[in-house]
């Protein structure tokens, strides 16, 4: 048995979405079919429709997804139908090196549907972060399923799926802000704006937000940021030392993932400090940087992917800081958009008019 519903697919390298019929299969053993409620459109979506991220054509896009448990195949015990839940890429094994060291949030073997969803003609789909969920309906593992409050809103709660996760992450997680430290984030989009607001929830004191647009910058300040920085008409790396007393911040979060960004965070960093990458680079980028520089610097160069997050952790715990109106989940959604509508957000993105839109299903 499957059912059809409607979907949101790339097809060809740089080619405009489409929305589609698809396939959904009825969920095998350990998986699940989840009716999607809210997707946030994540700058990594538009990274596949431009061939960025891998070749596997047709995509079915969108990751940062809330729903509803609709069934569960065989063997699934942790979520049932009716289930309020936010999808996450992170279903970690508990088998491999990492999870056995008690590392799951650097699992090397986390889970998907082993089933394919398909076009009408039966070309399988490759769905975007293992979730493809701009769609009425999409096939994960459980694993992928973390239960959350239902009072929650799903455009909000969604977003903690990718992009928002990963900011908080790479600023709590990776980054290891903490009480009284310096933070420096460059490019405050979705993540970045989340880097900002996970940097204030751990205690930093002086957060300054960087980016080429001043609406952005405003954004930011409503969810901590303390100083901004607008890159285009100012050098961030002087404008970060001149605002930490000629030091530099003791944290650096490059949320845009280009090799001039990255160089910034590393020279706008205070000595022992910590660079944290989140922003995704493309295959052809190259950084180059005087190894002396990298060794009499000292400190770390760290990578954050999804923000090292466990969503059986952290999404139920960032939940109760936004219910209890202490985590801004609200202002990240910028807009809410039907599913046709997601070429459009991706020009919106490009043109920093949004931190996040997301398809309301
Ligand atoms: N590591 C992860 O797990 C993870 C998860 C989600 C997204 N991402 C990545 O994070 C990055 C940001 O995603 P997003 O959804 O926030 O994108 P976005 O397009 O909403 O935000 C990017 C921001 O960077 C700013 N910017 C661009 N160039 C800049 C520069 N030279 N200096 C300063 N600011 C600059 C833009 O104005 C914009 O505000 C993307 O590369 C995305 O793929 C990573
Ligand atoms: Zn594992
Ligand atoms: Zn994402």
């Amino acid at each position: 048995m499957s059912q059809q519903v409607q979907g949101v697919i790339s097809r060809a390298k740089g080619a405009p979405v489409e929305t589609t019929t698809i396939i959904v299969p009825d969920p095998g053993p350990g998986e699940a079919v989840v009716r999607i409620h809210a997707c946030g459109v994540c700058h990594t979506d538009l990274h596949y429709r431009e061939g960025g991220i891998n070749d596997e054509f047709p995509f079915l896009l969108g990751h940062e997804a809330a729903g509803t448990v609709e069934s569960v195949g065989e063997g699934v015990t942790d979520i049932e139908p009716g289930d309020f839940v936010i999808l996450n890429w992170r279903a970690v094994c508990g088998q491999c090196r990492a999870c056995k060291r008690g590392r799951h949030q650097y699992c090397f073997d986390t889970h998907n549907a082993k089933q394919k969803m398909t076009l009408e003609d039966g070309t399988e789909l490759s769905p975007a972060l293992g979730i493809g969920a701009f769609a009425d309906k999409t096939l994960v593992a459980a694993g992928q399923c973390t239960k959350v409050d239902p009072n929650a809103s799903a455009a909000a709660a969604g977003l903690l799926g990718c992009g928002i996760m990963a900011g908080i992450g790479a600023a709590i997680n990776t980054g290891e802000v903490t009480r009284g430290d310096s933070v420096a984030v460059i490019g405050c989009g979705g993540v970045g704006s989340a880097a900002v607001a996970g940097a204030r929830l751990a205690g930093a004191n002086r957060i300054i937000a960087v980016d080429l647009e001043d609406r952005k910058l405003e954004w930011a300040r409503g969810f901590g940021a303390t100083h901004t920085v607008n890159a285009s008409r100012t050098d961030p790396v002087e404008a970060v030392r001149e605002l930490t007393d000629g030091f530099g911040a003791d944290v650096v979060i490059d949320a845009v993932g280009l090799p001039t960004t990255y160089e910034q965070a590393f020279y706008a960093r205070d000595l022992a400090g910590t660079v944290v990458l989140v922003g995704v680079p493309t295959p052809q980028m190259r950084l180059e940087l005087p190894l002396l520089d990298v060794f009499g610097r000292g400190g770390a160069l760290k990578s954050s992917w999804y923000g090292d997050c466990l969503p059986s952790r952290d999404f139920p715990m960032l939940i109760d800081l936004y219910t209890q109106g202490r985590l801004d989940l609200d202002g990240f959604v910028t807009e809410e958009i039907g599913i046709g509508d997601v070429e459009e957000a991706f020009a919106r993105m490009e043109r920093g008019d949004v931190l996040r839109s997301v398809v309301r299903l």
